[in-house]
């Protein structure tokens, strides 16, 4: 843009101010915006609206987000490449795009390098027109270690610049489905509560330390999901700083020996000092086992105790497997959970993980997903 030129539009005679400001801010205007890829250039600018219920959705790439249902989404937590078209299309449909952040613990022990890791976060949401971020640290931490408190202060001066340099920004952090030193994660977790605007709940991978027995067990048993609940909001934490994190996906595990009742005995894979986790099963997205159950040995059981379904088949090495994963009845049951205890809403890990193929039984099977997702209050 080269201002010199201004005059020329003048045709004779110095040019009045009154003639000149209108221009002089359409100029500057653009010039503040000239870099928005949105259609509008209202679209890049940050959402103020505060919904009642938040509907909080992790993207992990591609353009499946086309299909999502836009109708209840409040916030997009981009975990793939930057995609300026998602951006502008969840500001049309007024919910936020936010930044992931993560970061190693060792570093953010020093001030300084904590306020330039913040300084960089904010100017790129800044450049990329986004309205936050969701900070996902998922390392150990020691209680009284130089890194839990250092943890604490990184959530509360992100929370500080945010919120103090993009109006209406939102700052969030991402939990293991217990507050217990889950994974060795012994954070101060009333204080990071109290530090950002809210905790997304990761209520899965919860056999991620078993103690017990090596045996295949669901991602996100009812008890223990809601028993985490339960141990945020006795140690102080308002409902209305948890949103619950659900699973798109769920774990396929080689049985060492299945029995007749079921019972699927897995290989020893120790994690942060228990002696078997689900690291020896591997995540399957939902779209994936909506294609495998119909051909499985068992079709989709339901297990009372962890209200939870799953499935057994037999791979072509003549292995049997058993399939944990949740879907639209056990996350109903433990959605009620929400409007009970009044949590500030729901999520998921993550979007893409249905099938949004556009044929029939996988569009139903979509649709049936995003639609418990829906605040309502259940059996009164
Ligand atoms: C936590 O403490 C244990 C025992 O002192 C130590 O072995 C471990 O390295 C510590 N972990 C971290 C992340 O500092
Ligand atoms: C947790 O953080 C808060 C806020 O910084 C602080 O007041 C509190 O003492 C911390 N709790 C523990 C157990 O360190
Ligand atoms: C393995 O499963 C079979 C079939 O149900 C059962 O008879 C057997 O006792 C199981 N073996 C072990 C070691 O659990
Ligand atoms: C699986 O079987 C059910 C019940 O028979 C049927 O409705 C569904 O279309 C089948 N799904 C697939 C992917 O074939
Ligand atoms: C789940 O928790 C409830 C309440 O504590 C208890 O009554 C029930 O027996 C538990 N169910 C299982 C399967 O552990």
């Amino acid at each position: 843009m080269s201002w010199p030129q201004l005059g020329l539009f003048q045709p004779g005679g110095a040019p009045g101010l009154a003639r000149l400001l209108p221009w002089l801010l359409l100029a500057v205007q653009g010039l503040a915006q000239a870099d928005c890829p949105c259609g509008k250039p209202e679209l890049c600018r940050p959402i103020r609206h505060r919904p009642d219920f938040e509907v909080f959705v992790f993207d992990v790439g591609q353009k499946t987000w086309k299909s999502y249902d836009w109708s209840q989404i409040t916030t997009v937590a981009v975990f793939g490449k930057y995609d300026s078209e998602l951006m502008c299309y969840a500001h049309s449909k007024g919910a936020r795009v936010v930044l992931k952040g993560d970061v190693s613990l060792k570093d953010i022990v020093d001030p300084t390098f904590r306020a330039s890791w913040i300084a960089q976060k904010v100017k790129l949401a800044k450049t990329q027109y986004m309205d936050g971020i969701n900070i996902d640290i998922e390392q150990e931490v020691n209680y009284s270690s130089p890194e839990y408190d250092a943890l604490t202060a990184l959530v509360k001066e992100t929370t500080d610049s945010f919120h103090r340099e993009i109006e209406g920004s939102q700052v969030t952090f991402d939990v293991a489905w217990s507050p217990r030193c889950i994974d060795r994660r012994c954070y101060n977790y009333t204080g990071i509560a109290d530090a950002c605007d809210f905790l997304f709940v990761m209520s899965y991978d919860e056999q991620s330390q078993v103690w017990s027995e090596c045996i295949a067990a669901a991602n996100a048993p009812y008890n223990q999901t809601l028993t985490g609940y339960d141990d945020y909001i006795k140690m102080g934490i308002d409902p209305k700083k948890l949103v619950m994190g659900i699973p798109w996906y769920g774990y396929d595990y080689t049985c060492l020996n299945l029995s007749e009742d079921h019972v699927c005995t897995i290989a020893k894979v120790p994690f942060r000092g228990a002696p078997c986790s689900d690291a020896a099963g591997r995540q399957v997205p939902y779209k994936v086992m909506m294609k495998q159950i119909n051909s499985s040995i068992s079709g989709s059981q339901w297990d009372n105790e962890q209200q939870a379904p799953y499935y057994n088949y037999k791979d072509h090495t003549g292995r049997f497997h058993q399939v944990w994963y949740d879907n639209p009845r056990s996350i109903t049951v433990k959605a009620a959970y929400i409007q009970h205890h009044g949590l500030r809403g729901i999520g998921m890990w993550n979007a893409n993980c249905l099938d949004y193929s556009g044929d029939a039984e996988a569009k139903r099977q979509t649709e049936e997903m995003w639609k418990v997702l829906e605040p309502k209050l259940r059996h009164r």
